[in-house]
């Protein structure tokens, strides 16, 4: 058994941070999303896996992620020049893949369960393919999926109008060599990709066994800023200890589960967690509310934040009102004008949201 990650795209739901880093890396709780996938394949015993990435981002994510020794696995990378569609990435893999089954998990996805009870039920059932669902309230956002009492996929769409059931396509999926020829056999769809939902289809068409496996656990698809920050809550909530390895000073306090990374220096502040925060950040005369991941090299002086993620050598710095539900990107600053200023003067990237 192989795994394909698709890192891949260019992530436009998430820009201005994506034009100068790749979505998958965007951290969820101080780690890139990217690595949680990694972790989840190779806990399910899976050790070779190989990685699409774009001419755009790939670059940045190999240096991150490296040959894979870190996660105890063994990486290829595999270089996608077109986002052309999902199945299309599977075509451009397919030297690396063989005929070797595998999964395919989209390197912007967060899934809760472990992978091995759907890993069981595809050996066992010797699928073709087995798709994850999961119930949405927003169905025409994604594949839909109809099955049958059994499980069975009778049907799928691709971001239908009018959807046949609210249960949606995770990204993730179990493939049989099948799906080779059924990607082979389908034709681009009206946004001009090689959909894995019309590949699927065939192989239903074909008699093939399609099966499904339906989460009960939560399911995050990373690609906007408030799916991060929904993201980063459930991370936060489920997989953070109380560990303090910085500094904080006596008339700091720290309530609840609260990581405090090496180098951090915490002064004269409130810190409520459940809050990460990264390594060498100075944070002082602050109050940090629940589920804020702070990165490492992070400045923050007279400053209150709550439910944010703020990204690496950024700073804020006096600012008077509470920041909530925001995305502060690398190294970016928000800090007031030296007086109360008549006009107000901004340098600010493509893409980006300010509310005043
Ligand atoms: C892709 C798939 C879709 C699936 C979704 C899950 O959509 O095409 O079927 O439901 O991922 O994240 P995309 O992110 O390309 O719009």
């Amino acid at each position: 058994m192989k795994a394909l990650i698709l890192s891949g795209g260019k992530g436009t739901r998430l820009r201005p941070l994506t034009y100068t880093g790749a979505k998958q890396l965007v951290p969820v709780a101080n780690k890139p999303i990217l690595w949680y996938g990694i972790e989840s394949i190779v806990a399910a015993g899976i050790t070779d896996i190989g990685i699409i990435i774009s001419p755009e981002t790939g670059g940045n994510i190999r240096e991150k992620t490296g040959d894979g020794s870190q996660f105890g696995a063994k990486i290829t990378y595999i270089l996608q020049y077109e986002p052309l569609g999902l199945a299309h990435a599977v075509k451009v893999a397919q030297s690396f893949l063989g005929d070797s089954p595998f999964v395919m998990y989209l390197g912007d996805n967060l899934v809760e369960s472990k992978l091995d009870l759907f890993l069981d039920k595809f050996n066992s059932k010797h699928l073709d393919a087995l798709t994850l669902l999961c119930e949405v309230d927003n169905p025409t956002a994604f594949g839909v999926a109809k099955v049958d009492q059994q499980g069975k996929v009778l049907q799928l769409i691709e971001k239908p109008k009018n959807p046949p059931s609210n249960l949606a396509l995770v990204g993730v999926y179990l493939f049989s060599p099948a799906i080779h020829d059924a990607i082979a056999k389908i034709q681009p769809s009206a946004r001009g990709e090689l959909e894995i939902t019309d590949a699927i289809q065939y192989l239903i068409d074909q008699q093939k066994n399609v099966e499904s496996f339906q989460l009960s656990g939560w399911w995050l698809d990373t690609g906007k800023k408030d799916d991060l920050l929904a993201a980063n809550q459930i991370i936060l909530d489920s997989c953070l200890d109380l560990t303090i390895e910085g500094a904080i000073d006596a008339p700091s306090k720290i309530g609840g589960r609260v990581h405090i990374g090496v180098g951090s220096n915490i002064i004269n502040s409130t810190i409520r967690g459940p809050v990460m925060i990264g390594e060498n950040c100075h944070i002082e005369n602050c109050f940090i509310g629940p589920y804020s991941s702070i990165a490492n090299d992070t400045t923050l002086i007279d400053a209150d934040i709550e439910h944010s993620v703020i990204l690496k050598g950024a700073k804020v710095i006096n600012i008077e009102q509470r920041i909530v539900d925001s995305l502060i990107g690398e190294r970016a600053q928000l800090k007031p004008a030296p007086q109360r200023p008549k006009a107000l003067r901004f340098m600010i990237g493509d893409d980006s949201t300010i509310e005043l």
